[in-house]
């Protein structure tokens, strides 16, 4: 299939990318940049990409395409809160124009990269595709919201899925420490100590950035009546699990790595999930090859190789927050997140 892939050059599209190429489709991205210079090791694979703002995206870049892969957005809570007013108008807002022009220009099918984290607050473990969300942040009130807007686009001719990614762990060539799994990695590696603030408590269900990315393959090549505005939860039972236990994994690895807890530092967001219906409705689906303790040992073996050190994991490049604020800062971007004419 002839795929575009928006989002292209983030944590996971510099993935998910190679997945696609892989199994023998045509990709093409589509992403307006942030983190084009945030390389973790090796380049991603090259692809075409056209240099976009979901915001201003039109018909014909989507003319010729038979699916949409999804990504692009502020990807996290904290780049929610950056500017009231933005996660809507680029998650929410820039996503329906997304959607629109590709079903005016005839694509059919159109995978959205939504998040467990519109769940909210569980109110029970085991959450369901037919839980109701209880979104905490902005970011999560745009998954939700965006995926009600698809729903409304969807018809004989056009073909959403809501894929609910759990948080995504794993090294990619766009890394993020400003996920749980990569971020306790990355501080065990660089301080020798995980130091919580909070008591460690709240469940996060994870996933492989690899499943994520073979997740969205299956729902690409699935039968139509599969996934045909369907709502599946990203991830695996096996990989719901409280935050401390992460870190007791890490220290597993890395014996001489101390880990301490705070209080609850009023983190209100914990969320146990129910992955019943990937496991059964999508044909090909298991995660049983991306652990949690098989991508620890992954990073170890990556920063040893790379000789990751305390200014790459404080710095900017792979911290989403702090490489908009640099944009900003040098006057490369402006507040609305528009790049600057030279
Ligand atoms: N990483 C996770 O744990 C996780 C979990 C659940 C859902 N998701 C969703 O998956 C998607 C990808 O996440 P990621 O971790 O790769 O994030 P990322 O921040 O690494 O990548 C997002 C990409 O979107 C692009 N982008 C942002 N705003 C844009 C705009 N206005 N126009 C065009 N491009 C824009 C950025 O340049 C970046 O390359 C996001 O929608 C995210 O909400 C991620």
């Amino acid at each position: 299939m002839k795929v575009l892939l928006t989002g292209s050059e983030g944590y996971i599209g510099a993935v998910m990318r190679d997945v696609l190429l892989n199994a023998g489709h045509a990709v093409t991205g589509l992403d307006t940049g942030f983190f084009k210079e945030c390389d973790f090791g090796d380049a991603p694979t090259a692809i075409p990409v056209l240099v976009r703002d979901v915001r201003s995206v039109s018909e014909s870049d989507f003319e010729g395409f038979d699916a949409v892969i999804h990504l692009a957005a502020l990807s996290n809570d904290p780049l929610g809160n950056l500017e009231p007013g933005l996660t809507e108008e680029i998650n929410t807002q820039g996503s329906i124009r997304v959607a629109e022009m590709a079903k005016a220009a005839g694509v059919r099918r159109f995978l959205f990269a939504s998040s467990c984290s519109l769940y909210g607050q569980g109110e029970a473990l085991g959450l369901t595709e037919e839980a109701t969300p209880n979104p905490q942040t902005p970011y999560a009130h745009s998954k939700i919201d965006f995926e009600r807007a698809l729903h409304a686009l969807a018809d004989d001719s056009f073909s959403p899925t809501y894929m609910r990614n759990a948080t995504a762990f794993g090294v990619s060539p766009r890394l993020r420490f400003d996920i749980v799994v990569n971020n306790l990695c990355g501080c065990a590696w660089t301080t020798g100590k995980i130091g919580m603030t909070s008591d460690g408590s709240p469940w996060r269900p994870l996933v492989h950035v690899q499943d994520i990315s073979r997740a969205f393959l299956l729902a690409l090549e699935a039968p139509r009546d599969v996934i045909h505005d369907e709502a599946f939860n990203i991830g695996s039972t096996a990989n719901n699990i409280q935050i401390r236990d992460i870190a007791y994994k890490v220290q597993a690895q890395m014996p001489e790595c101390e880990v301490t807890f705070g209080n609850s530092d009023g983190d209100t967001r914990t969320y146990n999930v129910d992955f019943t219906k990937i496991e059964t409705r999508l044909p090909g689906w298991n995660t049983t090859g991306y652990s949690i303790d098989r991508s620890i040992t992954e990073f170890l073996e990556a920063f040893e190789q790379l000789q990751t050190k305390d200014e790459d994991f404080k710095g900017r490049l792979y911290t989403r927050l702090r490489q908009i604020e640099h944009l900003q800062s040098s006057g490369l971007i402006d507040s609305q997140l528009y790049w600057s004419k030279a």
